[in-house]
């Protein structure tokens, strides 16, 4: 069961929108807003147009239709007009025979401003009432009754850090003009939806016009939901206007200038245990930083309200999230899309209240995780929980006892380094965060020759998507992967698509391929059942032969699908699923918003050198919840993948801005991503085994983004040390840990001494 897609990448073979290269294709480059909040007072194209091989310069009076791309808020323009609200706001796009000539002219384009205040930071903004959305809160029990019976109560800040989604492959698009005002766009999207809609839009154009094709993505992680809209939709506009293919390709640093990250969270907590170790009350307010467009900051920040006790039951729950509008680029959904945020400050509750009793953070994580029926702060049941299934076998298959007790026996060897760990639970839900969006499209034919083509809505990004798909098909026909062809997603084969996210598309594109295989294979079926005269039960299409009543006969899959041809029997099927059983109340913010749970265990174990402020990731070892697993080999590179991202995250990936508003960390030198060298050199990840999961396709979970979570885990192992060499009382919690951020502290903190280790459980 490995990735067929595979073997084209280690061949060079796979082909990215890069890779279509025609003649006279031209190039564009995007001019952009070099100051962070300004009125447009001048913008002279005069010289720049005068650049030799210079096609076009378009900008906001060039828009046909509105401009305007926003989806849940109506303030995301293509280009500015008259105002800019970010460093790297889109003003113009300039169109040549050549990218280095579209370079070449944008700096002479004459532009001045009259600058305005620019805020940056969620408190500040909340502050000025800058909001995108007035705030949100949610509340589950009685709050305000449950602070008496508490016997323990902290308090605390934390702060979490944007992330660059760093998919290899940059944001780009290429446009083709058609017959007519009919538009073709080949575009890096995880939603081809979208970008249609936003074409058409700005175009002033019906959608069936448009037709949006997504060859496979060199990775999007969430950064290529919603932004990669303006790219193909500025490449559409070009086309249109000059009738000539134009392809647009961000280059590095413009692509991290230019596109939203990861949200920046502030937030304050408030929590409440019994002296055993039973939460009883959780009070909290996220200031997210949106940037400076809404884009998806209302959805992540409701996901962040869903998300929030991770994987612990808590009884009595007051959750605000204030969506902060600043004059940063917009930020935007990316792996985890606000729950590791959530989790975050839930484990930093429990870290503090840990210290508070004198005790580990897990014997409080241990005793508050989800049972089975537990009823979370959003009215919905936790059907089956393997919460505790998971933290057990992680705590016995990597012998956490052992582990505790080599790394207090090394601390006590060591003075100036340590060793620390963490135990990170997870409890993720897995649906779409609107309801709406829990649908999905199949187009299944087979040819003459038994060949079968499948398309869906789904993305292939790396996840490995197209070899799950293909899997179905060839599990529900009884054929070989060689015959299955997953075709790109195209709004042409598929309209009204969901993006490729939220962990779900095997799951949601996977059961309308089910639903399309079975209504071919019953037709296949009744044809083989007439003619041998037997009840349709008594056959069965096992390894591409058809058996009757269990004895093998001698035609193949491909000799009754031609039968079928001859006899016009209807080898093509369109399915559509709706997911059941998935609804909410929008106001409340009750009901059952997700699928089903993904659950696990990691634990982390790192050391540090208290001189230095340096650290090493030793290893995470994982129990992992994926329902019974499509395919491992892809579910592993997935965990693997997922967890290395989150400890990018949480330790050595900082998003630094200057005081104007600038990004400071816009390429590889400045901006630390996890390497062969410093990500852990240990992973291991146990699969939990007999678990079923009858609302996912065959049983199975989705675990694109629940594993980033474990990466948490390296923050609170990296405290943990730290405690060993000064013990202390921790008071803020401000993610990323840098080696920078660790030796400031470090050298920050007073008392000298080392402490004996704490053993838990
Ligand atoms: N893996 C790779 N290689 N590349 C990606 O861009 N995106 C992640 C995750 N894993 C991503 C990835 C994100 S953010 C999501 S939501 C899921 O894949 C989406 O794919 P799935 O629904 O098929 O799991
Ligand atoms: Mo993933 S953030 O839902 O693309």
């Amino acid at each position: 069961m490995k990735n067929i897609d595979t073997i084209l990448h280690v061949k060079g073979e796979s082909k990215y929108i890069d890779d279509f290269q025609e003649e006279g294709l031209l190039h564009a480059a995007v001019f952009c807003s070099p100051i962070a909040h300004g009125k447009i007072d001048y913008l002279n194209f005069a010289q720049a147009k005068n650049v030799e091989g210079v096609f076009a310069i378009l900008c906001a009076s060039d828009i046909p239709g509105e401009n305007q791309m926003g989806e849940i808020v109506k303030d995301e323009p293509l280009f500015a007009d008259q105002q800019v609200s970010y460093v790297g706001q889109p003003i113009a796009l300039v169109v040549a025979k050549d990218s280095k000539t579209a370079q070449l002219a944008m700096q002479k384009i004459d532009i001045q401003f009259q600058e305005l205040p620019a805020v940056f930071t969620p408190r500040e903004a909340h502050q000025q009432n800058l909001l995108i959305m007035p705030p949100r809160t949610i509340q589950s029990g009685n709050i305000n009754n449950a602070w008496e019976k508490c016997d323990i109560v902290v308090s605390g800040q934390v702060e979490t850090g944007a992330q660059e989604h760093l998919y290899l492959e940059t944001q780009r698009a290429i446009g083709y003009p058609q017959e007519g005002k009919n538009l073709k766009v080949i575009s890096a999207t995880q939603s081809p939806m979208t970008v249609q809609k936003a074409i058409a839009n700005v175009l002033n154009l019906p959608m069936n016009q448009i037709e949006v094709d997504v060859p496979r993505l060199g990775g999007g992680f969430g950064g290529k939901i919603n932004q990669s809209k303006a790219w193909a939709v500025m490449v559409a506009l070009a086309a249109l206007k000059l009738k000539k293919p134009v392809k647009l390709i961000l280059q590095r640093g413009e692509d991290m200038c230019m596109t939203g990250k990861r949200h920046p969270y502030s937030t304050d907590f408030k929590i409440g245990l019994t002296k055993e170790g039973k939460i009883l009350a959780y009070e909290v307010i996220y200031y997210q930083n949106a940037g400076a467009i809404a884009d998806s900051s209302p959805v992540v920040s409701a996901v962040t309200l869903f998300g929030l006790a991770g994987s612990y039951l808590i009884p009595n729950v007051k959750a605000t999230t204030i969506i902060c509008k600043t004059n940063l680029i917009p930020n935007t959904a990316c792996r985890g899309f606000g729950k590791p945020e959530a989790m975050f400050v839930m484990e930093a509750a429990i870290f503090k209240a840990a210290q508070e009793m004198s005790v580990s953070p897990s014997f409080i994580q241990k005793q508050n995780l989800l049972q089975d029926n537990d009823i979370l702060h959003y009215g919905a049941k936790i059907q089956t929980s393997q919460a505790l299934k998971c933290w057990k076998e992680a705590v016995q298959r990597f012998c956490l006892p052992d582990i505790v007790r080599e790394i207090t026996h090394f601390n006590s060897e060591n003075f100036l380094q340590k060793k620390g760990y963490a135990l990170t639970p997870i409890c993720y839900g897995i649906s779409f965060d609107k309801a709406f969006l829990n649908q999905s499209y199949a187009l299944l034919h087979i040819f003459m020759d038994g060949s079968v083509n499948v398309t869906t809505g789904a993305v292939e990004m790396g996840q490995g998507v197209n070899m799950k798909i293909r899997q179905i098909v060839s599990r529900i026909f009884s054929i070989n992967l060689d015959k299955i062809n997953a075709k790109t997603p195209n709004t042409s084969r598929i309209a009204n698509t969901s993006p490729t996210a939220a962990s779900f598309s095997t799951d949601l594109n996977g059961h309308a391929v089910q639903k399309a295989c079975v209504a071919i294979l019953k037709r296949l079926t009744k044809m083989i059942a007439e003619e041998f005269d037997v009840d349709e039960f008594h056959v069965e299409i096992k390894n591409e032969r058809v058996y009757i009543e269990g004895k093998e006969t001698s035609k193949d899959w491909t000799s009754i699908i031609h039968q079928a041809y001859m006899k016009r029997i209807c080898l093509a099927e369109q399915a559509h699923y709706k997911v059941p059983n998935i609804h909410w109340d929008n106001d409340t913010y009750k009901g059952n918003p997700f699928s089903y749970y993904v659950f696990g265990t990691a634990i982390t174990e790192v050391t540090i050198d208290c001189l230095r402020g340096t650290y090493v990731i030793d290893s995470v070892k994982v129990v992992q919840d994926a329902g019974e697993s499509l395919n491992k080999i892809i579910d592993l590179g997935q965990v693997e993948g997922a967890i290395v991202q989150g400890i990018g995250w949480i330790t050595t990936e900082e998003i630094i801005y200057n005081e104007i508003g600038e990004l400071q960390t816009d390429n590889f030198t400045t901006y630390k991503v996890p390497t062969i060298l410093t990500a852990p050199k240990d992973i291991q990840v146990h699969f939990l085994e007999n678990v079923n999961n009858p609302a996912g396709i065959f049983q199975s979970k989705g675990v694109g983004e629940a594993p980033l979570v474990y990466g948490l885990g390296a923050y609170f192992a990296l405290l943990n040390a730290i405690m060993a060499f000064r013990p202390h009382t921790v008071e803020q919690f401000s993610a990323p840990m840098t080696p920078e951020k660790l030796s400031a502290f470090l050298s920050s903190l007073q008392n000298y001494g080392i402490c004996e280790s704490d053993l838990p459980l």
